[in-house]
């Protein structure tokens, strides 16, 4: 894997107009697109994040921005996506444009990047894969990914099931259809209780399609008594649908989720989830030494995985009161 040229010496060999540019841009010259700032010292990351669409999200970004900080010698252009892949494609495009440091992005589905990602390729600049993973013919495409084993948490959702509820009916709740959460969890559940799943549909990783796709699957399945759903936010969206069919949620139909977020656990506490499976967001501490060692240069894991745990209705309220998202 090639590895990236240090900061101080890509800055070296910019041409004195670039280096002119540059400097009026790290004096306060905003760019289009996001925020900016700081100064030469500073590492120059593009950062795109695909959405604000769950809670997951809310807790990555808000560990992103505190750990991508001036303080800690960052210049972050954070910008959000809004779960449209052309708006991250735009996003990637003016970070090359702005000749940043490093680019890092979290990509809303798997395919659809070989252009950009070659584009970024040609120009020089690293990319840190963030969260989700990306099916390119692009070689090399980045330095290195940091997220969870999603294909794993799918296997640990399943073995729960089989354990626990091995005659159960289940409607599969899936993510955003051809991103990395989706397609895993859903290879790494179905080996395992696959022939379970009576249907299944999309809630897009958020609440409102989540409660949508349960309504519609209430009258479609009526013999479903549990769900396996891809994130907290379409959980409690189905929680909602549930109530409104007159069932009750986590006795008539079960639910298995994935992410921990604090609502999630609750929904634990409360009896209304029956198992979740986390996903933990809370890396931005070592996303932030990644990109400083992917920036000076220096040799970085091809992968790092974020540990996750996973919890059931054994969890107390001061569990969930000293959740930190
Ligand atoms: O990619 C991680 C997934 O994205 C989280 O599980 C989900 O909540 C989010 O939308």
């Amino acid at each position: 894997m090639s590895r990236p040229a240090p900061v101080r010496t890509r800055l070296a060999v910019l041409a004195t107009g670039a280096l002119l540019a540059l400097t009026a841009c790290s004096s306060g010259t905003a760019d289009a697109g996001g925020d900016t700032g700081g100064g030469d010292d500073l590492i120059r990351v593009g950062f795109s994040q695909l959405g604000a669409e769950s809670g997951w999200r809310t807790a990555n970004t808000e560990s992103v921005k505190a750990s991508l900080s001036e303080e800690n010698g960052f210049d972050l252009n954070f910008v959000d996506a809004q779960q449209k892949q052309e708006n991250q494609i735009k996003a990637l495009r003016d970070f090359v444009a702005q000749d940043v440091d490093v680019i890092a992005f979290s990509p809303v589905i798997e395919t659809g990047w070989d252009e950009v990602l070659q584009e970024i390729k040609d120009s020089g600049i690293p990319v840190v894969l963030v969260d989700r993973t990306v099916d390119t013919t692009v070689e090399d495409p980045f330095v290195t990914w940091i997220g969870a084993d999603f294909r794993q948490e799918g296997t640990t959702a399943g073995e729960w099931v089989a354990e626990n509820a091995p005659d159960a009916k289940i409607f599969e709740l899936q993510g955003t259809l051809g991103s990395g959460a989706q397609v895993d969890r859903e290879e790494g559940f179905d080996e395992v209780v696959g022939d379970q799943v009576i249907g299944k549909a999309s809630g897009n990783f958020t609440r409102a399609e989540g409660k949508t796709a349960v309504e519609a699957a209430l009258q479609a399945y009526p013999e479903t008594d549990l769900i396996f759903t891809h994130n907290d936010d379409m959980g409690l969206g189905a929680v909602e649908a549930i109530e409104a069919a007159g069932k009750v949620p986590g006795e008539d139909i079960k639910i298995v989720s994935v992410d921990g977020v604090r609502d999630g656990l609750q929904a634990l506490v409360d009896k209304k989830f029956n198992y979740v499976v986390e996903c933990n967001p809370v890396f931005g501490d070592q996303l932030a030494e990644l990109i400083t060692q992917v920036a000076n240069g220096e040799d970085v894991p091809e992968e790092t995985i974020v540990v996750d745990a996973a919890f059931d209705q054994t969890i107390t309220q001061a569990d969930v009161d000293a959740r930190a998202y």
